[in-house]
């Protein structure tokens, strides 16, 4: 995996986003995995802005969303899909974008219908992903399977208090929610984590420096073959071996940087 620490969370968004560039140079019908949370939402606007001025060209890809809500609309605001129209899909052309259906009446099909659309578009060229405060990515919760495919999922206490704050009342946050599997998002060819903030610190480290379990779904990107986690300073802090991530970033070869 590699480390790279930056300043700040609008330098991740840049480092990222220079990511996503060289992604749609390489591949211009990139098959692309998004998140939502607010952590993806700083690049959102780079890409935006990159594509507003000619510097990329995303008409041409074909996007699949981590997750959605159980319950809501895609016109509720704050379900996934709205969240993406608002973020990415009403200010730039993508080909096709894909989003779990939260009001699906057949859940199971719709997870293997999910699965099928990825394996039909030729696999996932670069997923991006949010960390949970707890470790998760997508809503794969801790003790979630490691090969886990796209499913149903109930949400911790601990992420319903965390996504509490986009809804009136913490009562209003669905307890459902239909997520890639942790497997399916290790099927990616390459696999993009950003995270800022202190309270990300503790996922952060765990994710990196800490043992591959099921009780931190992050950690199993250990074992990606290419892995890339953006931070700021503060969601570097519990990393023990910082110093040693920036040597490498720095003296990383030209030809490799993005
Ligand atoms: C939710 C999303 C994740 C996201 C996480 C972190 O649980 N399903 O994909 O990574 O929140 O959210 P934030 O970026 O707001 O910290």
């Amino acid at each position: 995996m590699e480390v790279i620490i930056k300043s700040n969370a609008d330098e991740v968004s840049r480092e990222a986003a220079a990511i996503f560039r060289r992604q749609l140079r390489e591949k211009t019908d990139s098959v692309l995995g998004l998140a939502t949370g607010s952590t993806p939402v700083g690049l959102y606007d780079r890409l935006v802005m990159m594509a507003r001025a000619g510097e990329i060209d995303l008409s041409h890809t074909t996007t699949f969303n981590l997750d959605e809500y159980v319950g809501l609309s895609s016109s509720h605001p704050q379900s996934y899909a709205a969240f993406m129209r608002r973020h990415l899909f009403d200010r730039v052309s993508v080909a096709r974008w894909h989003i779990p259906d939260g009001k699906a009446r057949d859940i199971p099909r719709l997870c293997a219908d999910y699965e099928e659309a990825i394996l039909e578009a030729g696999g996932i060229d670069l997923q991006l992903l949010g960390l949970g405060s707890d470790g998760h990515i997508g809503f794969n919760e801790p003790g979630s399977s490691l090969g886990s495919r796209t499913r149903l999922k109930t949400l911790t206490a601990r992420t319903v208090a965390d996504n509490a704050r986009y809804f009136a009342s913490p009562g209003e946050v669905p307890r459902h929610v239909v997520t890639m599997g942790v497997g399916t998002i290790f099927d990616a060819r390459h696999c993009l984590v950003l995270a800022f903030g202190e309270g990300k610190a503790g996922a952060v480290a765990a994710m990196v420096e800490g043992p591959v379990t099921a009780m931190v779904p992050a950690s199993v990107l250990q074992m990606h073959p290419v892995c890339t986690l953006i931070v700021d300073e503060a969601a570097a802090s519990g990393l023990e071996r910082r110093d040693y991530y920036r040597w490498v970033y720095e003296n990383k070869p030209a030809w490799q940087r993005a």
